[in-house]
């Protein structure tokens, strides 16, 4: 016999907390987040950015004292983007030694070596045309963006950096990375490949933070046309055969589906990057009072776990922690 209503009740299960969290399919976790940082040049700088309320240029100095806090409340991984001193048509500071990741990461790796730090890898930040490769007659040329890019790995890595994720969607920049870093000697550094990445408008807040917006054109060239699945699974698997350790889906909240067949599909770690976009939108309707802040941010952060990601890179990690820790 079948049960059904009236005999059947679905309700039971859900009277009350205790039973609730005992039936609980989808477990969020400090553990789970890795906690975006923009770095800047100087000492004591730390200045909150407008269009990401809550989030601030550090310098490195500063840096570390976010990244111990990060560290303290059970979030395990950082992700370091910098602004440089100056741009340039090639992103020279994206591969020097003193460049101001490459000083962000010696900082924090000297004071939390157990701390896992990640280096965003691309030249949108450094170049003054604010495209992701280099411009050769107004295209992004992607076999001639490689080497520099590939360089920029290999210059994080060797300060220091834990795992390296290139950003940058050129075709053939993992296996181009992956050559440099063995050769470098730099054999057991992995790569997070933001294997999935979308020419998404919900990059907005996070370019006014980077001062990366492209000085001409629009970024549709190399990043995924947003109703793409198939592609995107192409996208991941032509990283994977380039040697990427772990895969992403970037953005989140709008590509939940995309994170859905990744892990159907694919057995590496998944992670998914929640946008510059989807944390500003919360936070200015926290703001305004039209949403609580702790709840949405824990329920959209569970759906993008439940999607079947492993990992989710947020600017609320360190709010989300606390949130977990206190409940
Ligand atoms: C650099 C990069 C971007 C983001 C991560 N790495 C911006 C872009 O591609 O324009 C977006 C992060 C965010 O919006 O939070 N290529
Ligand atoms: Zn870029």
């Amino acid at each position: 016999m079948v049960a059904t209503f009236p005999a059947l009740r679905l309700r039971r299960m859900r009277r009350t907390e205790p039973i609730r969290r005992m039936v609980r399919e989808t477990a969020l976790a400090p553990g789970d987040l890795v906690y975006p940082m923009f770095v800047v040049h100087g000492r004591s700088v730390r200045r909150e950015i407008e269009s990401m309320p809550g989030c601030f240029h550090l310098s490195p100095d500063e840096a570390v004292r976010e990244a111990e806090e990060a560290l303290g409340l059970g979030v395990p991984a950082v992700l370091l983007f910098g602004i440089p001193a100056s741009k340039d048509s090639v992103g020279s500071e994206a591969y020097a030694e003193d460049g101001v990741v490459q000083l962000a990461v010696r900082a924090i790796k000297a004071e939390l070596p157990e701390l896992v730090v990640i280096t965003d890898v691309c030249l949108c930040e450094y170049t003054d045309h604010g495209h992701c490769g280099i411009v050769v007659g107004g295209q992004v040329d992607n076999d001639r963006s490689l080497e520099l890019i590939a360089r920029t790995a290999r210059s994080h890595a060797e300060a220091g950096a834990d795992m390296v994720a290139p950003s940058d969607m050129m075709d053939g920049r993992v296996g181009a990375i992956r050559s440099s870093l063995d050769e470098g000697g730099l054999r057991d550094v992995p790569i997070m490949s933001y294997a999935a990445k979308y020419a998404s408008a919900f990059f907005g807040p996070f370019r006014v933070a980077a001062e990366s917006a492209p000085q001409f054109g629009d970024r549709k060239g190399y990043q995924m046309d947003p109703a793409n699945v198939r592609e995107a699974m192409r996208e991941i698997e032509m990283d994977i055969q380039e040697g990427a350790d772990a895969i992403m889906v970037k953005p989140a909240l709008p590509y939940l589906d995309v994170i859905a067949r990744a892990r159907d599909r694919f057995d590496l770690p998944l992670a998914a990057y929640s946008v510059s976009g989807e944390y500003a939108m919360l936070k200015a309707a926290a703001q305004n009072g039209w949403l609580d802040e702790r709840n949405a941010v824990l329920e959209a952060l569970t759906g993008i776990k439940r999607a079947g990601a492993d990992i989710i890179l947020t600017y609320h990690a360190k709010d989300a922690a606390r949130w977990l820790r206190a409940s």
